[in-house]
């Protein structure tokens, strides 16, 4: 595989989204090739799953069947979108990828990181990202962002106990993976944000 995988990970109201953009663009302008994408969904089939998954009217879910989807989703979405990109050498920006599954499903369902592991296997086999970057931020300021952002999803419902689970989570991945995960404080700018993404970029040779 010739190109850069990077993984932009932490909990909704992090930023990452604006941090994945700002990003593709700086890449862009710097004339590297990039795709930025994201998870779940990315792809036709993939939304369709997405749409499962988010529908705030799927209450029932079993947590073991939230996280096949998620699985599901994930392999489409690499097929079909990561590894061609990858394969032509571009630098693919996702945001969202296999941590979500482990703070999320792992962690804050309590499947645990071994089952979800496991679950997520046969998706991903060998293409975990080059580097991931967990943009970690406190609750209030977390929450004050979704808030802000008006409309909600299944998860964003969820209650602070929950939102506190996936941060714990994301800190657990990070513990585990602390070769390929890298913690950066979503509480600054969106300025510093990408500034300290870019500087981790270079430090690895990524860029
Ligand atoms: P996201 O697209 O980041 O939400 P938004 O568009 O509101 O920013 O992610 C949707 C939700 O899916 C998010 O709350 C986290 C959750 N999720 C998981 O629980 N497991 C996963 O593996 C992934 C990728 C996302």
């Amino acid at each position: 595989m010739t190109g850069t995988f990077i993984t932009i990970e932490g909990p909704d109201g992090a930023g990452k989204t604006t941090a994945a953009a700002d990003l593709r663009n700086r890449l862009t302008a710097m004339g590297v090739p990039c795709l930025l994408t994201r998870e779940p969904g990315g792809s036709a089939i993939a939304e369709q799953i997405r749409s499962i998954l988010l529908n705030p009217e799927n209450t029932a879910m079993d947590p073991v069947t939230e996280a096949i989807l998620y699985a599901a989703a994930r392999r489409q979405h690499l097929m079909e979108v990561v590894r061609p990109a990858l394969e032509a050498g571009m630098t693919v920006i996702c945001d969202r990828f296999v941590d979500s599954s482990l703070a999320y499903q792992g962690h804050a369902r309590g499947l645990g990181f071994d089952t979800v592991w496991s679950i997520n296997e046969p998706a991903v086999q060998d293409l975990l990202p080059d580097l991931t970057i967990l943009l970690d931020i406190e609750d209030e300021q977390a929450l004050a962002r979704i808030q802000a952002r008006g409309q909600l999803d299944r998860f964003d419902l969820e209650g602070r106990d929950f939102r506190k689970q996936v941060r714990e989570g994301f800190l657990a991945a990070l513990r585990r993976f602390p070769g390929r995960i890298v913690r950066i404080d979503g509480s600054q700018t969106r300025e510093q944000v990408t500034e300290a993404i870019l500087r981790v970029c270079r430090d690895r040779h990524i860029l």
